[in-house]
């Protein structure tokens, strides 16, 4: 069950305006196409491991325990391609030799790293589980590119999950995850890997996106998964409180929300001050959710991701009695 909840975004604020200052775009275009109005961008000598470890402490704070024996990582921008972030984050934290491992399903990382958290703790090999989202995404994008740099922004959230009875506040699942790989080349860093160590052509080391096939799949696929999580939790469409999608075009989620049948009100939205922040979004928009009264104890909440890979999925949860830390 969530037994916490935190998040940190980095100081610097660029907003529209000064995005439209170097790059052949306006406020208006972003605003109205996306629902995005800045994003926090770290700066230079900032990590993912850093907004990790800060919104970590939070959501251990949250919690009202350091006791936590595994930590599970989403990012798809570890500090390093190898080793792993997580275990230099629960150093950091000071927890200890603790099972720490990333997990990469991109903006669906949330909603996979959370599977595993909980199924840490369902096959007994972990009692407490920290789990971060964190990407530094904005370090992946070729700055000269308007159809990405005004999506993404940077940041972490965390959720600490304890073991639970099904019928509490906060028990979590069931879970539906899926993924496409025959799609991959609709949203990649196609050099850097072991294919491709380094290319010729510097494009090949940033993120590209064929953002209108993307809008289509993220719609498609979050609306079915919800829907898969609905059936299997007995829920019908008037049953759901609030609906936490991935923070990634206000468009999509006002799409997934119409395809679903549910109110546009249902929605928990963040993206207007974070953009998109890949892995953190969900908990980011969490916090916000709890701290603008929008979620409640008792609220019965669905959550869906997509991402790159192509990854997605959804979760449902009744929503705890907790304060952000
Ligand atoms: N400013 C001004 N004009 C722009 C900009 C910009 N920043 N970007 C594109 N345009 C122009 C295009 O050139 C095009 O012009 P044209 O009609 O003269 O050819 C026009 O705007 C429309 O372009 P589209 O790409 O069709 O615009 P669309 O409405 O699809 O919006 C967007 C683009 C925002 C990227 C949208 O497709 C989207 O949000 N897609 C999903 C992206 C997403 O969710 N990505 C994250 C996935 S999660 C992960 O794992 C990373």
């Amino acid at each position: 069950m969530l037994a916490g909840l935190g998040g940190w975004l980095p100081p610097r604020i660029v907003d529209n305006d000064e995005l439209s200052g170097h790059l052949d775009t306006s406020d208006e275009w972003i605003r109205t196409r996306t629902g995005i109005g800045q994003r926090h961008v770290i700066d230079p000598g900032m990590s993912t491991v850093d907004m990790a470890v800060e919104a970590g402490r939070r959501a251990l704070h949250s919690a009202g325990s350091r006791d936590v024996d595994a930590l599970v990582l989403a990012t798809a921008t570890p500090d390093q391609i190898c080793p792993a972030s997580a275990p230099q984050v629960a150093s950091r934290l000071g927890l200890g030799h603790i099972a720490a491992f990333d997990v990469n399903a991109v903006c669906s990382g949330f909603v996979y790293a959370l599977a595993t958290a909980a199924g840490l703790i369902s096959a007994g090999a972990a009692r407490s589980v920290l789990m971060i989202g964190a990407d530094a995404f904005t370090t992946l994008l070729n700055p000269k590119d308007r159809g990405t740099v005004p999506i993404f922004g940077d940041g972490a959230g965390a959720v600490v999950l304890r073991a639970g009875e099904p019928d509490e506040l906060g028990a979590i699942g069931p879970f539906d995850l899926h993924s496409d790989g025959d799609l991959a080349e609709l949203l990649i860093v196609p050099a850097g890997g072991a294919k491709q160590k380094t290319s010729d052509n510097p494009q090949d080391h940033y993120f590209s996106m064929q953002g209108p096939a993307v809008f289509r799949h993220a719609t498609a696929r979050m609306a079915e998964s919800s829907r898969t999580v609905m059936e299997r939790v007995g829920w019908t469409v008037s049953d759901v409180d609030r609906f936490i999608g991935h923070q990634a075009n206000i468009r999509i989620l006002h799409a997934t929300a119409k395809q679903l049948g549910l109110p546009a009100d249902s929605l928990v939205v963040n993206i207007e001050r974070t953009g998109n922040t890949s892995a953190a979004s969900i908990p980011l928009a969490m916090v916000d959710g709890v701290n603008d009264g929008t979620l409640q104890a008792g609220d019965r909440v669905l959550v869906s991701a997509f991402g790159a890979g192509l990854t997605w999925g959804a979760t449902a949860l009744r929503w705890p009695d907790l304060t952000p830390g």
